[in-house]
């Protein structure tokens, strides 16, 4: 009789276990019901505006504090991930409501394509069309995304060998690169490998090449914005646009730097890019800051942790890059995976948006620039977009798991 009860009893521990902690495919699952359901109520609130709002405002960004939705153009940076969730949902659902809805905010961003405004034609191109054209094969998307990778030559200077990230601030920056730009990279290199114009290729390679030298500190921090001289080529300032000091580790930052060297090692196999990455992901993970969840607060050196305000978007980009590092370095998969797999878990547990709320984004909690109080602890497009990536690829690494070593 005791020995039933103590089984029992082991059995109900278990199923409580069970419950709140659920088994790792389940966190997919349940993460994709709840982004389908969110983005569903995105959409209505978007129908509904349409005609009342500016037409130029074709995605959204965020929501503010009145619980309206903060519709954005082309010209930001960020219109690409609403119609990249969208095909994020086509892939996971193959549900051909969600192509439909992909295909008619992808088509919104046909004008991108000759935007030469900033160095994010990568953003706004890749993670729409390039997912679309991954997921389709419609060939009017590859046209869109070469005249795309043209425009975002426009911005390469051959002398310099890099991209010009930003136009503004000109009386104190000559040639501003800021570590984000490392993103836009897998735009040149899908060019090169479609058209077969190795132009493509020494731009990314250069600009990655250059940015591996002037951009980090010893312990594989990075600076955000990297000045050069236009003359001499030399990179004569090192400072921050969005992180708490010059010398500081803005996280959304390190994360770029990870994804964005990731790509780079994908694309050439170089090694030093692949080091790069891993140094990034030691400095991030043996942070003496990075709070037990694997969520950071929005500047490893913010003054006040820890009373400062997360930033789930540094860690969903952390995540997406981890799983595919995870290809490149055998060795280290097993944690990189569970520091992934924990990332998501508590995402997916702790940060969601409110359910039929905060304008149908998936996450809340993420830090577009603190610097100008600006965007602080809200949902963000990017962290759902690269929450969304970051599922798939959990999901892609489950189905197929690397080979034991
Ligand atoms: N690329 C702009 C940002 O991360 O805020």
């Amino acid at each position: 009789m005791k020995i039933i009860n103590v089984f029992v009893v082991s059995i109900l521990i278990f199923s409580a276990c069970s419950v709140q902690k659920p088994a790792q495919d389940e966190v997919v699952s349940q993460a994709f019901d709840f982004a389908g359901s969110q983005i569903r109520y995105a959409l209505t609130g978007i129908e509904e505006a349409e005609g009342s709002t500016d037409p130029k405002k074709i995605s959204p960004r965020s929501v503010r504090a009145d619980g309206s939705i903060e519709m954005v153009s082309i010209g930001d940076w960020t219109c690409g991930f609403f119609p990249g969730e969208l095909w994020y949902m086509y892939e996971y659902t193959s549900d051909p409501e969600w192509k439909l809805a992909a295909e008619k905010f992808t088509d919104k961003l046909e004008p991108v394509q000759y935007y030469k405004g900033d160095h994010d034609i990568g953003f706004r191109v890749y993670c729409s069309y390039g997912n679309g054209l991954r997921l389709t094969g419609n060939e009017k998307y590859k046209e869109i995304m070469m005249q795309s990778a043209r425009s975002l030559m426009t911005r390469y200077n051959p002398q310099m060998g890099l991209i010009r990230s930003w136009d503004f601030n000109k009386d104190k920056w000559q040639y501003p690169v800021i570590i984000d730009n490392m993103m836009n990279l897998e735009l040149l290199f899908w060019a090169c490998k479609e058209s077969g114009d190795s132009a493509f290729y020494q731009a990314a390679v250069s600009h990655a090449d250059k940015t591996l030298t002037n951009h980090f500190r010893a312990d594989n921090s990075s600076y955000h914005v990297v000045v050069y001289d236009t003359i001499t080529g030399s990179a004569y300032l090192k400072c921050t646009h969005q992180g708490y000091a010059d010398e500081s580790a803005w996280a959304r930052g390190q994360a770029w730097g990870a994804y964005g060297f990731t790509v780079c090692y994908r694309e050439t196999q170089n090694p030093a890019y692949l080091k790069k990455a891993e140094g990034i992901i030691s400095f991030i993970f043996n942070n003496p800051h990075l709070p037990t969840d694997l969520i950071p607060y929005w500047d490893y050196n913010a003054p006040n942790i820890p009373d400062e305000p997360k930033d789930v978007s540094a860690a969903s980009i952390v995540a997406s890059a981890l799983y595919e590092l995870c290809q490149y370095l055998p060795d280290r998969a097993e944690q990189y995976k569970k520091w992934a797999d924990t990332i998501l878990e508590s995402l997916n547990k702790n940060y969601r948006a409110t359910a039929g709320g905060d304008g149908g984004f998936v996450l809340s909690h993420s830090v577009g620039d603190k610097r100008t109080d600006s965007e602080v602890d809200v949902p963000l497009v990017y962290a759902d977009y690269y929450f969304l990536e970051a599922l798939l690829r959990k999901q892609q690494m489950e189905e197929n798991p690397l080979p034991k070593r």
